[in-house]
């Protein structure tokens, strides 16, 4: 068998110095290459790389008080990056079984309010753990090195000698005979693991009941109100206006997808106005109701255009006509805004006929439900 030091050419590592002539592998066939150690095509590939290290510090003593104490922080962290991760998955995948259940409406507190920053703030600790414990290795227990060495060019000598020093990057790690440290990474390993794939969670379980993405706190009675609570009577308005108002329930004016405009048409309006079909008596008198959430992407829609009858939405300039059942005419929603069916209670302030008879926003909430 062909030993290093026989090998033509061979430095036999770095304690044989020698001239390093033609390419890597006119110097070593692959039988050669495979006959010797890691360590050795380590340093071979170093000294063909033209590697110069200007700077060496070891890491500490193997057993020494020094590398113990390093061990136990790292593998302190490590187990408290777990230990987060998995409360973090124990939230979410408990909610609803041993932990309350959680709802999309969100009350003034309780679980609901607390569930999304308990998964946020327990993940974010275990990632932020997950760095802490890496730099902790590195600076404690990794032997530090400073060199510089040439490019690469790919030849077979490369990848061989590049492939032994990956391993004796990894050998050097230490990690084969620090067991607690490898102990608490494979516990954090599985604990962030399941804390990265539990949001898949949602597709196989959804903790929401009802339709809360496709409903809103509209419903047959609710009055029409402005951002102060007070009601609105047909009058109130001059025609050609256009008015922001919230369901007359807790909290109606900070429920953003219950923003609904009230807009009175001016006559020649009235008599070109088309609703769309089916929803002939959704408006009441010269009043039409529609939502305030562009069915593009969901921003704020309300620079009403009373002469063109137009509704513009600010963020990317598509514009809804008043008088053809809020259509888009312009850029790019393709959906019309959601009508409100309205009408007046017994004394004589608009109220709402229902919910909306479709989602609102953005044009994704349209799909067919599941
Ligand atoms: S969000 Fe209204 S046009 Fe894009």
């Amino acid at each position: 068998m062909t030993t290093r030091e026989d090998a033509p050419g061979s430095t036999g590592g770095a304690d044989v110095p020698g001239p390093l002539h033609g390419g890597p592998d006119d110097d070593y066939t692959p039988e050669q290459l495979a006959a010797m150690s890691r360590e050795d095509l380590d340093l071979l590939g170093a000294r063909y790389d033209g590697v110069q290290v200007l700077h060496t510090e070891p890491g500490p003593e193997p057993g020494s008080r020094l590398e113990k104490a390093a061990v136990r922080q790292v593998a302190l962290t490590f187990a408290l990056a777990g230990l987060a991760a998995f409360a973090a998955f124990v939230v979410y995948a408990g909610s609803g079984w041993f932990l309350p259940d959680w709802q999309w409406e969100i009350t003034e507190s309780g679980w609901s309010a607390l569930f999304t920053p308990l998964i946020g703030a327990l993940g974010g600790l275990s990632l932020v753990l997950v760095g802490v414990g890496m730099v902790l290795y590195t600076k404690k227990l990794l032997p530090h090195e400073t060199a510089v060495q040439d490019k690469h060019d790919g030849s077979h000598f490369d990848r061989v000698t590049t492939g032994a020093t990956l391993v004796g990057g990894l050998h050097n790690s230490g990690l084969a005979r620090r067991k607690l440290i490898t102990r608490t990474l494979v516990f954090m390993g599985s604990g962030v693991g399941l804390m990265l794939v539990m949001p898949l969670g949602g597709l196989i379980r959804n903790p929401n009941t009802g339709d809360p993405l496709g409903t809103t706190s509209w419903a047959e009675g609710v009055r029409l109100v402005r951002d102060d609570g007070s009601p609105i009577r047909p009058g109130d308005q001059v025609p050609g206006s256009l008015e922001t108002v919230f369901p007359a329930v807790p909290g109606g004016n900070r429920q953003s997808d219950a923003a609904t405009m009230l807009i009175r048409l001016r006559p020649e309006q009235v008599r070109v106005d088309r609703p769309r079909e089916n929803q002939e008596d959704f408006g009441y008198g010269d009043y039409v109701a529609y939502s305030k959430i562009c069915t593009h992407a969901g921003c704020p829609v309300s620079l009403y255009e009373q002469e063109t009858s137009r509704i513009l939405c600010p963020c990317h300039q598509s514009q809804f006509d008043v008088t053809r059942g809020a259509q888009p005419v312009f850029g790019p929603a393709t959906r019309p805004l959601p009508q409100l069916p309205i009408t007046v209670d017994d004394e004589g302030y608009f109220v709402a006929r229902s919910d909306y008879i479709e989602a609102v926003g953005p044009t994704y909430w349209n799909r067919e439900r599941i």
